[in-house]
């Protein structure tokens, strides 16, 4: 059994997954993005690494970073076509690579979102913050760790905000903004396995991402927060994916992640190797997947 591993810009932990994939599968070859091209033929299309075409393999473990969605939207297409297991459909990429438009497709599968606007227009976000009520979230459709996600608590603080995120052509999505005190939960789901941790943001900073300085700590995953995690993953197409999840009994998915943080610290917090668990999942369907 073979499997590729693609990674993307920021990560630098895919490493993580190869030394657990070369435990179980008999090749392990990890690509950066920038080194994929693709090949049209007449009838199919190639994933070039060098001279390594990733169609002949039997899984490739997507890790594509935000800024790469295009890319990824085209390669988990040709890679399923191809027969090879990933881990998400052809239409993933495109659903996450847009929280507007995630919010959209959970939504229209009875997911409990934040209520959620999508505009470029100061003026339409003026209007939509008096119907969500204030405090009101902003988030460019594109970010991650937290980066593009502000916060308004009054006309008065949006509007500015707003008035500059046009000048930059950025798309907002426009939120409701959930109380949770700091804290939400990665629910990571692998297959029909769902662990993960609760991070806590410190101070007055109401973004819990790890990589803005919120803690990881131990999550207290209720079932409902586990189907609202199936629930999610199943309405966006990913086997494997980090849910962002706030509240307990009533959770809201703010997010679903493809390409999810991963690290030994992480693993220990759990008491799990949650990353041996994921390259696990490919190979077993990699199993599945010859033997039909
Ligand atoms: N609607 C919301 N209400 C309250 N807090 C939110 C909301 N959306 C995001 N947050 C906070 O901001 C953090 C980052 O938002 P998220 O949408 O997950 O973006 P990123 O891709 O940058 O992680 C979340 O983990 C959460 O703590
Ligand atoms: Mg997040």
């Amino acid at each position: 059994m073979k499997l590729g591993i693609i990674y993307g810009e920021i990560s630098t932990k895919h490493q993580l997954l190869m030394e657990r994939a070369e435990e179980i599968f008999d090749s392990v070859l990890a690509a950066p993005i920038e080194g994929i091209k693709f090949v049209h033929g007449e009838e199919e299309e190639k994933v070039l690494y060098k001279d390594t075409d990733l169609t002949e393999f039997d899984a490739v473990y997507i890790r594509t970073a935000d800024n790469d969605m295009m890319f990824s939207e085209h390669l988990v297409e040709v890679l399923n076509e191809s027969g090879v297991v990933t881990q998400a459909e052809n239409d993933t990429y495109a659903y996450e690579s847009n929280k507007f438009y995630s919010m959209k497709i959970l939504a229209e599968n009875g997911v409990n979102v934040p209520d959620s606007i999508y505009t470029l227009s100061p003026e339409v976000a003026v209007e939509s913050a008096r119907e969500l009520g204030y405090p009101v979230i902003m988030k460019t459709v594109r970010g991650a760790g937290g980066e593009g996600v502000m916060r308004a608590t009054s006309e008065n603080e949006l509007k500015p905000v707003m008035d500059t995120m046009k000048s930059f052509e950025q798309e907002i999505c426009l939120q409701e903004f959930k109380e949770h005190g700091g804290k939400d939960t990665r629910v990571t789901k692998i297959g029909d396995y769902i662990t993960g941790y609760s991070r806590s943001s410190s101070g007055d900073e109401w973004r819990s991402n790890i990589s803005g300085g919120g803690d990881r700590v131990k999550a207290n995953i209720t079932d409902e927060m586990k189907q609202v995690a199936f629930a999610a993953s199943a309405s966006m197409g990913f086997d494997i994916c980090g849910a962002d999840i706030i509240g307990e009994e009533e959770p809201y998915v703010l997010e679903v992640n493809g390409s999810f943080g991963i690290s030994e610290e992480m693993n220990q917090l759990i008491g799990e190797d949650v990353i041996l668990r994921m390259v696990e999942r490919m190979h077993e369907r990699a199993m599945e997947k010859q033997a039909h």
